[in-house]
């Protein structure tokens, strides 16, 4: 199958699947942590996603660290659960646990985030966005945004070795080529959290003359934006005027933000990973072979796109 096909199968598995039910199942989640508003509504939609359908979801929170989701997929096999979800902190490192897991027959489903592995048996299916995509969106909304003007821009990348965070980096870096005024300056981890996107942000200010010479900031999520903005109002900036914010998953602080003018534009990343992954194990509970990825959307959102009303649209969500 070429990529193509693989990628239609996947949008057309996530746009037409009927709710399937999968119920009476025991599904392990190895779960993250919670670093950002983002991972606190994936982590709740899953449990409602997992009630609708009658599915007992038991969540083992990392704190951030892959051994302790090695641990966590250890324990899920020998309580025999019948299948486990994966959000994986880092790309690498994974093959071992999972040959653990094939050789109990617990599929794993792996969301929100993609490994690297040279067995791809070792999972049934990832449930994750294109995250070259994202950066892609992000950086050709910048591209058109500045028209033609010198633009340096500072980034904060997400966590060091995650799917997402070398994706996204690679994809605005493709978003922003061929745009000879719009330049990448300044480039460090914020690690997905409000707190490090503040403390970095700072020292961006302060090495670029309390931030005169920054045009734009590119958060690999909404959480490390918001930090950065806290640090340009504390620096006396205008977040929004003097310096663009653009951002990746439309969580409702960043929608409000957007609202008030501190933040231009977000790409969305649903935190429903979960409903997907249920309905592929069902099909594979039948008989029928998931497609190897199922893709969600991502789509930009800016001032345009009613602002208030797509925070409270995620609030009523339950966000
Ligand atoms: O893997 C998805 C990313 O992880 C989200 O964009 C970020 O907020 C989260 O921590």
């Amino acid at each position: 199958m070429t990529l193509k096909t693989r990628l239609l199968a996947g949008v057309l598995f996530t746009a037409l699947a009927t709710p399937a039910v999968a119920a009476d199942m025991t599904v392990g989640f190895s779960q993250i942590g919670s670093e950002s508003g983002w991972r606190a509504a994936e982590t709740s939609v899953s449990k409602v996603e997992a009630e609708k359908r009658g599915i007992t979801l038991k969540i083992a929170d990392a704190q951030q660290k892959q051994e302790n989701q090695i641990k966590a997929i250890r324990s899920f096999i020998a309580q025999g659960v019948d299948a486990i979800f994966l959000a994986p902190v880092v790309a690498t490192g994974w093959d071992a646990v999972l040959e653990e897991a094939k050789d109990a027959e617990i599929p794993v489903v792996l969301l929100d985030r993609s490994i690297e592995t040279k067995d791809p048996s070792l999972y049934l299916t990832a449930v994750t966005s294109d995250s070259v995509h994202e950066g892609e969106v992000a950086g050709k909304w910048l591209v058109d945004t500045v028209a033609g003007k010198s633009c340096n821009v500072v980034e904060l990348q997400g966590t060091v070795g995650a799917s997402v965070a070398t994706n996204r980096k690679e994809g605005f870096a493709k978003g922003i080529a061929g745009a000879d005024n719009v330049k990448i300056i300044r480039s460090q981890t914020g690690e997905f959290t409000r707190a490090k996107g503040k403390e970095v942000m700072e020292s961006f200010i302060k090495a670029e003359g309390g931030g005169k010479t920054i045009c734009a900031l590119y958060a690999h999520n909404d959480d490390m934006a918001l930090g950065a903005i806290q640090a340009m109002k504390e620096a006396g900036l205008k977040p929004g005027t003097d310096i663009l914010v653009v951002s990746i998953d439309a969580v409702p602080d960043i929608f409000k933000a957007i609202a008030e003018g501190e933040a231009n534009a977000t790409v969305e990343l649903t935190p429903n990973m979960a409903g997907p992954a249920f309905d592929a194990l069902a099909a594979y509970k039948d008989g029928k072979a998931p497609p190897k990825w199922i893709q969600t959307e991502s789509k930009l959102y800016t001032k345009a796109d009613d602002p208030m009303g797509q925070y409270d649209a995620r609030k009523s969500l339950g966000y």
